[in-house]
């Protein structure tokens, strides 16, 4: 009954079947050389430092035989047996499988045998796909992989076609299942909650499984954040240990299995959340999973940051080697309470700080229902009239005169019930038949899985940028996780809600990028409750946090830093928290630097330094944005955190030390620098000192040998040494 023949014939595949997942690199792209390998030959998926060996067992069950440090190319041939790639529930396995598909005719079982796989290489990137396919029944799995060979870093996912006579159900569908083998696994995992994103636990993996999920639906990293590392036989440090960190690209519930098995084998099976998300395929579609990103390192948790940031920047995150715009933010200094001429005083205050950019927050719109709270006229995104008499164009204008860009606030998925949207389109909201709504910050989600509502997101920014084509910046906010998760829309196919929901908003964002490909888009969800790498090939940057409390932002910088690059991590000086502003305006400056304050309140002095800070920020921000990460010193492990930005010719780095909260006067050991040349000279700077004030750094202003500084360090906390003080150093080539 087989559809599929399975052969060990090699298939040509168009040259197109490989592009789709390539978009962001389409630019790197070559002639492509297809090579096709022999299936009694290991197929190797390498990086420069990784690799990950496949063979194809006697029954063509396919098996991962390696995956570590990369070995000599004969050393590959040793390898035979394993664990299979791609567990399939029903058959004979009995683990956490990474898919499950009933077919048509109800057997619950899946038998995957390797047919083919091909290899084609690009400059930097090779793309090796593998057909899996059952036997018996007409179901086919291509497994792909992409590698980054200089970053180091893999992209795995999947794809499921069916050819049966009828629907299959997919009840499982994972884009990644890895094998481990070590003596004991560490996981390191990521949770939180409002303002209080990104605790890092580390915890042994035992027999059995663990799971880190979401299942919110939207806002979906509130509680957990899609990224993990798992270090083996011991945990790993920033400079020691083997690991692979991983994420899932994928703006939508996520879930990772970690199940050590009865032989204390490890399988890590990433994916979409199948929760409540049964799937049902149809004779000849295919279901496509989200890309599963990892990265292997044997030299600690700062190489495996250190790789991804490198990719990210060039491959992942929407313009990410592009310079990005410091902003003043009015959120925290006014909330909805503004009126035109309160803006355009802020205008002037952002002038007087050097920023480049106005960002107009939330509570600008809204006529019947005006957006005074979080209560009202969410959907109605035309200017309050009373607020706002002059229209959006005049600040636009005022902005530009003032030699500033303008942004603004939008939450386009989203709506109150007290709106015009809300009277006017009920059919377009996420709604339990014959149940309550449930609200969530006074609000419902719009159900992004009716093209029609794409639409009407779609012209919400379409609308704006073309009325006022002068705004430079959008912050995209998502206040609420899903519930009411009922899509009339659908009808009978309920539960694709969740993945269709996360599908309609990536075909929204692709609209928006094709007609503003570089519009700059802050990617935010009350705070740090998406922070995916799904959504930021369409966004360039993100909000962490609502939590601005200098202190608490070291952390919460720290934990993102693991994963995203700096120039994508938004860091804004506010008055939230106890600190100085000198330490405040430092903590910003190791992300992506904004001011969310009221500037008048600033003394002169205050101001001064500000004005200061933004012209060095802007000077020495191609280093941290570009530069390679070094975190020297855990503010888990000491009370102060330091780290290091250093550009790649190594001729310019820029090292923070913070010094946190602490019971009595802690005594601090020298810091050993990383990342350096050993024969170069640098300068070390004391930089961003606060008027009135001087280093007190003994090697200030001396030129020290890259080997001193690795070998020997610096005394970052000479004297007495308060809590919340923080100094930032330039090192500059002589
Ligand atoms: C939540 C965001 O995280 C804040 O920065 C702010 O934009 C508010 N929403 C506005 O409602």
């Amino acid at each position: 009954m087989a559809c599929f023949v399975v052969t060990h014939f090699l298939c040509y595949l168009p040259f197109h079947c490989c592009m789709k997942n390539l978009a962001v690199t389409i630019e790197a792209l070559v002639l492509p050389l297809l090579l096709f390998a022999q299936t009694n030959r290991p197929i190797v998926i390498e990086t420069k430092n990784t690799a990950i060996v496949l063979t194809v067992a006697n029954n063509q069950r396919l098996n991962q035989s390696y995956l570590g440090k990369k070995l000599a190319s004969a050393d590959y041939e040793q390898f035979k047996g394993g664990r299979e790639v791609y567990l399939a529930a029903g058959m004979e396995n009995q683990f956490e499988p990474a898919i499950r598909m009933i077919h048509a005719d109800g057997n619950p079982s899946l038998d995957l045998r390797y047919v083919s796989h091909k290899k084609t290489d690009y400059i930097n990137i090779s793309k090796t796909d593998i057909t899996l396919q059952d036997p018996v029944y007409s179901a086919e799995v291509v497994l792909h992989y992409i590698t980054y060979f200089n970053e180091d870093v893999i992209k795995s996912w999947t794809e499921v076609t069916q050819q049966e006579k009828g629907p299959v159900t997919l009840t499982q569908y994972a884009s990644s299942l890895l094998h481990f083998t070590a003596d004991e696994y560490w996981l390191t995992q990521f949770h939180g909650d409002w303002a209080r994103e990104m605790n890092m636990v580390e915890e042994k993996l035992n027999n059995g499984i663990k799971s880190i999920e979401s299942k919110l639906g939207t806002r979906t990293n509130f509680y957990q954040t899609q990224v993990f590392f798992v270090s083996l036989n011991r945990p790993s440090t920033e400079t020691d240990g083997e690991l692979i960190a991983g994420t899932l690209a994928w703006t939508g519930n996520f879930k990772y299995t970690f199940e050590v098995d009865q032989r204390n084998g490890l399988r890590v099976i990433s994916g979409i959340n199948p929760y409540a998300s049964e799937y049902t395929l149809q004779p000849g579609e295919t279901f496509t999973t989200p890309e599963f990103v990892f990265t292997y390192s044997a030299n600690g948790k700062g190489q495996a940051s250190r790789n991804l940031h490198r990719w990210a920047r060039k491959y992942a995150v929407l313009d990410g080697n592009k310079p990005r715009m410091t902003l003043l933010n009015n959120w925290e200094a006014t909330h909805t309470d503004f009126t035109e001429t309160r803006l355009i005083e802020l205008f002037d205050e952002g002038k007087k700080l050097g920023i480049d950019l106005f960002l107009l927050d939330d509570g600008w719109f809204g006529n019947k229902f005006p957006r005074n709270d979080d209560k009202n006229g969410l959907g109605d995104w035309q200017e309050d009239k009373k607020k706002l008499p002059s229209g959006i164009g005049y600040l636009v204008n005022e902005a530009d005169k003032k030699g500033i860009k303008f942004g603004i606030w939008l939450e386009p998925e989203m709506v109150n019930p007290k709106s015009e949207l809300y009277e006017k389109h009920r059919e377009w909201i996420l709604k339990l038949p014959n149940r309550e709504e449930n609200y969530g910050r006074n609000q419902l989600v719009l159900d992004l899985v009716n093209p029609q509502v794409q639409d009407f997101v779609f012209d919400i920014v379409n609308e704006m940028m073309t009325k006022y084509p002068g705004i430079a910046f959008i912050k995209w906010d998502c206040n609420r996780s899903m519930t009411n998760a009922y899509s009339s829309y659908l009808k009978e196919k309920q539960t694709h809600l969740y993945i269709e929901y996360t599908k309609g908003l990536y075909k929204v964002m692709e609209r928006i990028r094709q007609k503003y490909p570089h519009l700059p888009i802050m990617l935010c969800s009350g705070g740090g409750g998406r922070t995916d790498y799904g959504a930021l090939k369409y966004f360039t940057e993100f909000w962490p946090s609502d939590n601005t409390d200098a202190f608490e932002r070291i952390f919460i910088q720290w934990g993102y830093s693991y994963f995203f690059p700096s120039s994508t991590i938004s860091a804004h000086v506010t008055s939230m928290g106890k600190q100085s502003l000198k330490f405040r305006t430092d903590v910003a400056m190791m992300g992506k630097m904004g001011y969310d304050i009221r500037v008048n309140n600033f003394t002169p002095q205050e101001l001064h330094f500000s004005n200061e800070a933004v012209k060095t920020y802007k000077r020495i921000s191609d280093v941290i944005w570009f530069g390679d990460l070094y975190r020297l010193v855990s503010p888990y492990e000491e009370n102060r955190a330091v780290l290091m930005y250093i550009n790649d010719n190594k001729s310019k780095a820029t090292l923070f030390n913070f010094h946190l909260n602490s019971r009595r006067k802690d005594v601090f050991s020298r810091v050993l620098l990383q990342g350096l040349d050993p024969a170069k000279r640098y300068r070390l700077k004391e930089i961003n000192l606060f008027p009135g004030t001087k280093s007190v750094q003994p090697d200030n202003d001396k030129v020290l040998s890259g080997e001193y500084l690795m070998n020997v360090g610096l005394n970052l906390s000479p004297g007495r040494v308060n809590p919340l003080t923080s100094n930032i150093y330039e090192l500059t080539e002589e």
